[in-house]
């Protein structure tokens, strides 16, 4: 692999996000159907709950999932973080989808959860970027993201196409389950189709997340808040800054901020506010609007102006929250990028971390 031309791998892979989304929905999306070669339509009979476990970016990927597994695919859906999931003793039931989401395949809890649930006699899928890994080769089924070589360690179009994945698949179970009416799926359809043009990067974008860089480089405490599906961006927007800028960041879902975390709301309190339009918007607003007045310095991300704003990152208008979602997927990795970069550090290859973790 070579940065051709990029300043870093990280870099390249943000940019090439639209294309392998793509990459990954060839093929998959028909007329008024998903299909998925890998799978069969059967693996949903007889099921009527799904287990995701996963680490760190793809346990993010898989907690968006698990929205629209229960918004579209009408199936009770959890999702566990795999070095707590080994050792709780959980209580697995053959009902149950077990899907394990992994860039590299090898995550060593991830794999073992994987584990753990075939020795139980479940039914379980991987969805991963590296064919022939050891989860590839452990799970039932397998649904290939497509991704290609990811070199930078902060995951970026990993993340795109597990999320991109995932979000088929639970259109693909509710149109088996034929809980999906022709109307909402063709909306879906139409949306997924939009989603490579929301991942393209305009110059503007990217010259003021370099901008922001400017300023932000100084927080020492960053939250970062959404709700909904924005809860698990905001979960890796704070896992984006963290890993490569060493900066203090949490992802926080924003109606949970009253609950304990605004008693640290200060002008020296950063947040960034993820406001999409087509999603609980008054809801987050008021969230937002709470911790301006307490004086938290509050950079909106939104496609709809925000006076209280201290800075604000304008996205493109769109008519569905997901392609709002890959909108700000963007600010947010080139956002933590830009200030990583600013303050010298390695970009692709930061501290104390490895790109797959294959030890618990
Ligand atoms: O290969 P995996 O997807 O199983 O890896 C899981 C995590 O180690 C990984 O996502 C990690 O959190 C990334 N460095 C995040 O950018």
């Amino acid at each position: 692999a070579q940065k051709d031309g990029y300043r870093f791998f990280m870099e390249k892979e943000i940019y090439e996000q639209s294309a392998v989304v793509s990459d990954c929905m060839l093929g998959r999306i028909k007329d008024n159907e998903i299909l998925f070669d890998e799978i069969e339509k059967s693996i949903i009979d007889g099921i009527t709950e799904i287990k995701i476990c996963a680490c760190g970016t793809s346990y993010h990927a898989g907690l968006t999932s698990s929205y629209l597994f229960e918004r579209l695919s009408k199936i009770k859906c959890s999702i566990e973080i795999a070095s707590e999931f080994r050792y709780k003793e959980p209580l697995l039931t053959k009902d149950t989808l077990f899907i394990v989401i992994s860039q590299s395949g090898e995550t060593a809890d991830t794999l073992e959860a994987l584990k753990m649930a075939k020795a139980a006699g479940l039914k379980t899928l991987v969805v991963c970027n590296v064919d022939n890994s050891s989860m590839t080769r452990t799970a039932d089924a397998t649904i290939l993201t497509r991704a290609g070589i990811e070199k930078g360690v902060a995951s970026t179009k990993a993340f795109s196409t597990q999320t991109v994945v995932l979000w088929m698949l639970a259109l693909y179970f509710a149109k088996a389950k034929n809980l999906i009416s022709d109307e909402t799926m063709q909306k879906e359809l139409h949306t997924l189709r939009e989603v490579p043009k929301s991942l393209c990067i305009s110059d503007k974008i990217h010259e003021k997340t370099k901008r922001l860089s400017k300023r932000y480089l100084h927080g020492h405490g960053f939250f970062f808040i959404g709700r909904d599906v924005f809860f698990p961006l905001a979960l890796e927007g704070a896992l984006k800054l963290k890993e490569i800028s060493y900066l203090h960041a949490e992802g926080y879902p924003a109606g949970e901020m009253k609950h304990g975390p605004i008693a640290l709301a200060d002008p020296e309190l950063f947040t960034i506010a993820l406001m999409p339009q087509n999603l609980l918007y008054d809801k987050i607003k008021s969230n937002v609007e709470e911790l301006s007045a307490r004086d938290s310095t509050i950079c909106a991300i939104s496609p709809l102006d925000f006076d209280l704003a201290d800075d604000f990152v304008k996205i493109n208008s769109c008519d569905h929250y997901m392609l709002e979602f890959f909108e700000m997927l963007i600010v947010l990795q080139l956002f933590s990028m830009e200030i990583s970069i600013r303050l010298g550090n390695d970009v692709d290859m930061p501290r104390n971390l490895a790109k797959s973790v294959t030890v618990e």
